[in-house]
């Protein structure tokens, strides 16, 4: 298989650093990329750096090799084009068609996805003139990523700065894998849960486990991407707010439980990927426990959490809402998925195997969706993002009224 041709555009934001990071990413996974910085983008990072993490030399210039006819070309040939940072310049040439350096022509001779990931600051990217540059762009089939907040150049902070690098990373890589993204999850409100909870025995001690997060959040920023609004409920992680995804932040079971409660409220669909304790200790103790020589400890007693997606499922806050939940199985993986999507009483059930470096803390993952109405759908191991699709694939092929639901 030939290695995907990819063009990493760079246009003049401080952001630019960034995208080294992002080209790193390409090149490792086995990417052929060709970096397009704009003239101002050189003023941010050189030349030297973009040819040696890349392995070919930058093209900057309409005007050099004409022979190969560059400005058409490098459009032409690409399996991708991704422009990162896509300051509110950049957004604006391409949103009009201008055609004024090597970067803008690629746009414009393109015939592949194109992914911006716009950088700048809040007041320049809230501007009508940016939003309405953003909406053509993405009505004409470009993908525009919802820029991330929080703090932008010099001391201010807001929406504006670019996505995390290995967001992008992951977005472009769905979008080679998939051909295109479609917004089927627009309107649509869904609730993820992620990460997994705490149950604190005393001030320094808790009965954890070993959910990193990352599939929930795969699940978060893949609907994201997808045009639903999402309510992500993060328990104890450390991963990067997906950009355009509202976090709640959680520790225990029972805050998770009130957080997802409440966003469920309004959503459509809610997806339990959170690895949730199923006992708590009865007793907290407000000072730390200390050993005391030649005294054994007490025994830890456990009383039970709440099953939130069984409460989620039997009790459904909107008519029609979905309700996914994820099964963690180490042993007849299949057979158990099966007994707890009956118990669970959810719509669909993601069954993967945890254990020896399987799901936990992997960027990759395989599982089985096994839905209420029989169906069984096998999804090979492969990046948390590839898996999140297959299963807003499912979401997405119900109808978002449940009035057209019960119709059908
Ligand atoms: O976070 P990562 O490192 O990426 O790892 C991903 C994952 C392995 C955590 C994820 O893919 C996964 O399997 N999540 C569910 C883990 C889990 O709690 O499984 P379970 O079989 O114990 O629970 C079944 C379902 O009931 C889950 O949807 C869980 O969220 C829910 N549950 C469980 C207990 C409880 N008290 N309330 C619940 O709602």
């Amino acid at each position: 298989m030939t290695a995907p041709r990819v063009v990493l555009g760079v246009s003049g934001g401080i952001a630019a650093y960034k995208a080294c990071e992002l080209l790193r990413r390409f090149t490792e996974s086995g990417h052929q990329v060709q970096v397009v910085p704009t003239a101002a983008a050189l003023h941010f990072v050189g030349e030297a750096t973009w040819a040696a993490l890349s392995g070919r030399p930058a093209a900057t210039e309409t005007w050099e090799r004409v022979h190969e006819v560059p400005h058409v070309r490098i459009g032409q040939q690409a399996d991708l084009v991704v422009v990162a940072p896509a300051t509110a310049d950049l957004l604006a040439k391409a949103a009009h068609g201008l055609a004024d350096d090597l970067l803008t022509n690629t746009l414009l001779t393109a015939r592949c996805p194109v992914v911006f990931a716009p950088a700048m600051h809040t007041e320049m990217w809230e501007h009508p003139a940016t939003q309405e540059n953003v909406a053509t762009l993405r009505r004409r089939g470009a993908i525009v990523i919802e820029p991330a907040v929080g703090r932008l150049t010099g001391v201010d902070t807001g929406k504006g700065r670019l996505p995390d690098p290995a967001e992008i990373f992951a977005a472009c890589r769905r979008v080679l894998a998939r051909g295109s993204l479609t917004q089927d999850l627009a309107g649509r409100h869904v609730v993820v849960s992620a990460g997994g909870t705490r149950e604190p025995l005393d001030p320094v001690r808790f009965l954890g486990n070993r959910s990193s997060g990352k599939q929930g959040y795969a699940l978060a920023a893949t609907a994201a991407a997808r045009g639903a609004r999402v309510t992500l409920v993060a328990a104890n992680t450390a991963l990067p707010d997906p950009a355009g995804v509202d976090v709640v932040r959680v520790g225990t079971a029972l805050q998770l439980r009130d957080a997802v409660l409440k966003a469920a409220a309004e959503a459509d669909a809610v997806v339990m990927a959170a690895a949730v304790a199923d006992f708590r200790p009865a007793e907290y103790a407000t000072g730390k426990i200390k050993k005391v020589d030649g005294v054994e400890p007490a025994p830890i007693v456990l009383v039970r959490n709440p099953d939130i997606l069984a409460e989620i499922s039997a009790d459904r806050a909107r008519p029609g809402q979905l309700v996914v939940g994820f099964a963690a199985e180490t042993d007849d993986v299949l057979a158990n998925g099966r007994a707890k999507l009956a118990r669970k009483g959810c719509d669909l059930l993601v069954v993967n195997e945890v254990g020896d470096g399987k799901a936990f803390g992997q960027d990759t993952n395989s599982a089985v969706l096994l839905g209420a109405d029989g169906s069984e759908v096998h999804i090979a191991d492969g990046p948390k993002e590839v898996l999140a699709d297959a299963i807003w694939d499912q979401v997405a092929a119900r109808p978002a009224d449940p009035a057209d639901r019960s119709a059908g």
